[in-house]
């Protein structure tokens, strides 16, 4: 971690964007008056506010207290008993049984939809077959699996019986998945034969026979039919799915769960190599993944909501499967790549099933603004009227795209600041209720205590950066790291005193708005003056010749540390710059305009890809590592293309 206070911030960003009146008027929280009074309630008392939430949901047992707090233990709503996996579908089907829960579209162009009855029986079938093969409560589930709907159905099994699930990405090696398995001591894996990407088969069968050969905990395999393709079945050990389930009841009473029994593990990167099994529990994170869905996209029973994370990730966690159908909404699911066949799938999909509302990553959207808008204007976006990001700080250009392009400049745009470990949104407008600034997360939640603070805790004035710390525990939050609560207290608990420590810069400005300026392990000092890498990479992609940047920090002799940018430039006819030393010198005159002499890059080197990992975050470590010249060492098993970064390497020679 950085040492000292502050972090310089040198981003300025003007434009304010009120949410839209017909907007505005039609939501669930229509103004910021009314935002601020539900602020300053829940400050008042969060418990009350807390327990008025989870009184929306269904509970078998009522809760004799709403949060236990022995720092850093925190249990929420303790005596009580409920079930995820039932107020997820039990209770809808009185009231929506036919309504889609799920529409789901394959790579090749099949398609399901699953309604909340069919969604029930699926998961109460697959409960009944878990039971069967001998898991039992607190056991662990590993789920490795392509964005198929049996994923979602694992889960909702898993939660259902009180399994404890840890899904992990399709997209990870043997060896990844192994190290997961082993560490969660998993009973059962559940697979596929493939799934599709690109056009292409990715193994999975494959890569789960290698990591189970060393997972000594593995008693059963599961394997989902989806390719047909044939697959290496283990007797005794490997069993299809469809075979399983075939003849088995489709009811099943979902078990009365303790409210912290825990729900699920989450692997997540660390500064060390080894990653960490975040660990959720049940009431908790059910009461903050479902009000946060609720009020964060402003939910109404006629939208068709999709996010395009993979149920690999935390975001596919809370807003693919739990969030929106704790909501009872209709929640949209697709297996493969954004450009395939063309790279106008994902706008296809809007179009064909009238989505509403679109939630994806940043990087996502400087791929598409890279693609062209041509891509988008082929089809009808008309039935948009709210766009979400979340993942990493979103610079202003591609916010400004993503408003014009894909939400016609009527769609709010809810920029979500959370993490694995805070399992739900933490700050975000209120599309109803918060005017935006583009790059900006604005304001904290109800209920969320979110502050910018020096090392010993005390809070920074206004446009100066710091630490983005939470002062208070909130239902969804982390509660241990599987295995190793030492390093939970560690990592989180131990930084700033008394607070929860979130690893990311953020500065706050006159209104209150969280500007969020990145890992602080991503901070470059030049010179004495502390610049978070975002904001030099912001001002390099604002250059119309920038597809993509990455700014990092180089041991320097003379200034601490120099800047050091890699950069890919946009192809085709319209590139207004090609690789090399003009190029080069008009970037650096850029950034010097857009922020000033001290962001002046002292390196720009190009690259026609970024190393990122699986979940497309850039790897700054290892281009820390080139820009020093050094080796690359540690974990590259989350990187998506190994051999961008041979290339990188390559050109250093
Ligand atoms: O640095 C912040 C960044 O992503 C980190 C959390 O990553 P992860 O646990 O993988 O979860 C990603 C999905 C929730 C944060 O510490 N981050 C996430 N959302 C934003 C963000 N940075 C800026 N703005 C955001 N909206």
């Amino acid at each position: 971690m950085s040492q000292g206070a502050g972090i310089d911030s040198i981003l300025k960003e003007n434009r304010v964007f009120a949410p839209p009146h017909e907007f505005a008027v039609a939501s669930r929280v229509p103004s910021l008056e009314r935002y601020q009074e539900l602020y300053d309630l829940a400050e008042r008392d969060p418990e009350a506010y807390w327990a008025g939430v989870a009184l929306d949901l269904r509970w078998t047992k009522p809760w004799t207290q709403v949060l236990d707090w022995q720092p850093p233990s925190a249990r929420w709503f303790d005596g009580a008993e409920t079930n995820l996996s039932h107020n997820c579908l039990d209770r809808h089907l009185a009231t929506r049984g036919n309504r889609a829960a799920l529409i789901w579209e394959g790579e090749p162009g099949d398609a399901r939809i699953l309604t909340y009855q069919q969604l029930h029986r699926e998961t109460c079938r697959f409960a009944n077959v878990l039971l069967r093969l001998g898991v039992r409560q607190g056991d662990r589930v590993a789920i490795y699996l392509p964005m198929v709907p049996e994923a979602a159905i694992a889960m909702l099994a898993c939660a259902r019986i009180g399994a404890v699930h840890s899904v992990v990405f399709g997209g990870f090696s043997a060896e990844a998945l192994r190290d997961r398995i082993n560490d969660a001591g998993a009973k059962l894996v559940v697979t596929a034969d493939g799934g599709y990407r690109r056009g292409k088969v990715v193994a999975l069968k494959a890569a789960v026979d290698a990591a189970v050969e060393r997972a000594p905990s593995v008693e059963r395999v599961v394997v989902v039919r989806r390719t047909g393709d044939k697959v290496a079945m283990e007797p005794g050990r490997d069993s299809y799915w469809h075979e399983l389930v075939e003849g088995v009841s489709d009811k099943h009473e979902a078990a009365s769960l303790p409210a912290e029994h825990p729900l699920f593990i989450l692997y997540t990167s660390g500064t060390t190599g080894k990653p960490k099994g975040i660990v959720h529990t049940t009431a908790g994170y059910m009461v903050g993944v479902y009000s946060t869905t609720q009020m964060v996209f402003d939910l109404k029973d006629n939208d068709t909501y999709w996010c395009t994370a993979d149920v690999g990730w935390v975001t596919g966690h809370s807003y693919v499967v739990y969030g929106p159908l704790l909501n009872g909404a209709t929640t949209v699911m697709y297996e493969g790549a954004p450009d395939f066949p063309e790279q106008d799938r994902l706008w296809k999909i809007i179009d064909k099933y009238d989505v509403t509302i679109f939630y994806t990553a940043p990087t996502a959207i400087r791929a598409f603004m890279r693609w062209g808008e041509q891509w988008p204007m082929r089809h009808d976006l008309a039935s948009l009227r709210l766009l979400g990001t979340v993942g990493e700080p979103i610079n202003p250009e591609a916010w400004m795209w993503y408003r014009q392009v894909i939400g016609g400049g009527r769609c709010p745009i809810v920029d979500t600041w959370w993490q694995t470990e805070t399992g739900a949104i933490m700050c975000s407008p209120l599309p109803g209720a918060t005017p935006t600034k583009p790059g900006s997360c604005t304001r904290p939640l109800p209920g969320i205590a979110m502050d910018v603070v020096t090392r010993d805790g005390t809070p920074v004035p206004p446009g100066q950066g710091g630490l983005l710390v939470v002062r208070r525990p909130w239902p969804s939050m982390l509660r241990t790291v599987w295995g190793d609560p030492e390093r939970y207290a560690r990592t989180y608990w131990s930084d700033v005193p008394g607070c929860y420590f979130t690893g990311d810069g953020a500065r706050r400005d006159e209104d209150g708005y969280f500007w969020v300026m990145g890992r602080v392990d991503d901070v470059i000092n030049v010179a004495g003056h502390r610049l978070g890498t975002m904001e030099v990479e912001s001002a390099l992609v604002a250059h119309p010749a920038v597809a993509e940047a990455a700014v990092v920090g180089r041991p320097d002799d003379l200034k601490g540390q120099a800047i050091v940018a890699f950069v890919t430039l946009k192809g085709g006819t319209g590139a207004r710059l090609e690789p090399g030393e003009d190029a080069r010198k008009a970037l650096m005159a850029h950034v010097v305009t857009e922020i000033g002499a001290i962001a002046r890059p002292d390196d720009i080197r190009f690259t026609d890809a970024l190393p990122k990992t699986r979940s497309g975050k850039i790897m700054r470590r290892l281009l820390k590592e080139i820009a020093a010249g050094g080796e690359t060492k540690g974990d590259t098993s989350t990187l998506e293309d190994i051999s961008i970064l041979a290339r990188l390497r390559a050109d250093d020679e």
